[in-house]
């Protein structure tokens, strides 16, 4: 099993910091099961676009199904698919709320589950989820009581998955970054959003990507929530 090629799935693929963990685990050598709404098929046969909105649990299916009958494994699965929506407590939609709870809550629940079946049957895997550093440091410039229900319940559920597989080969950890340049936030916006950090500039892509990769390499680190945030959970 150690000499086969391994498989990582990366939800929310097709742009930002999701296309760029697409292309480093594949520069690792692994095959990779790209899924999102708008992912189009490319040319690398070691990738496998599978479309989908991941909060449907059919999604989750079709993913790992396909991942399965393509690749045979799985891995590494890296929840990273997610929505932002920054507003004040009281003007929240139920719109927002619903949108929220299916992409980040939904979107981890159904498709960690079915990784993690495939993952005990093979005694070994890694489950890695992006979260973010509000939800340790709410800023009251920035109001995103929604982040913070959703995200901060990935943080808790991560040590909570990490124990109950400690002793079943599977590592559960999840990246808990600042804000990041990616698609998610327009330029216009970089230079108040930079302010937001100690060290007062935004974090790149590359940082996440990094993180991921440490936690992917590390044997001997689980239920940790990394924080990849320009020192935004040490203080202010
Ligand atoms: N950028 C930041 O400052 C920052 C900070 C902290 C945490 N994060 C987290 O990092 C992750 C990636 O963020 P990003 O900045 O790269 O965001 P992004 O550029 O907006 O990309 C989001 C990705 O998620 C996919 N997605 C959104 N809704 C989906 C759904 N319902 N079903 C399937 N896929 C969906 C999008 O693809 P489709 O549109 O094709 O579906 C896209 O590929 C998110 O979880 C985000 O919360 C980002």
């Amino acid at each position: 099993m150690s000499n086969q090629q391994k498989v990582a799935i990366v939800t929310g693929a097709s742009q930002g910091i999701g296309a760029s963990l697409v292309k480093a685990y594949r520069d690792r050598n692994y095959r990779v099961v790209a899924t999102s709404r708008s992912i189009k098929q490319g040319s690398d046969p070691d990738i496998l676009a599978v479309a989908g909105d991941i909060g449907e649990p059919e999604t989750a299916d079709r993913i790992v199904k396909e991942a399965l009958s393509r690749f045979g494994r799985i891995d590494t699965l890296v929840n990273n698919a997610g929505i932002f929506i920054a507003k004040p407590f009281a003007e929240y939609t139920v719109e927002d709320f619903t949108s929220k709870i299916a992409t980040n809550v939904a979107g981890f629940f159904h498709i960690t589950q079915r990784a993690a079946a495939e993952m005990l049957k093979q005694g070994s895997g890694h489950i890695v989820s992006i979260t973010t550093s509000l939800t340790d440091n709410p800023t009251a410039s920035v109001p995103t009581v929604l982040a913070n229900l959703t995200k901060g319940g990935i943080n808790s559920a991560t040590k909570a998955l990490a124990i109950e597989y400690a002793g079943k080969g599977i590592r559960v950890n999840a990246v808990s970054p600042g804000i990041i340049k990616s698609p998610m936030h327009p330029p216009e916006t970089h230079e108040f959003l930079a302010a937001l950090h100690p060290v007062k500039h935004m974090g790149e892509m590359s940082d996440i990507v990094n993180a991921v990769l440490y936690l992917e390499s590390a044997g001997f680190v689980t239920g940790e929530i990394l924080h990849v945030d320009g020192g935004q959970s040490a203080g202010h």
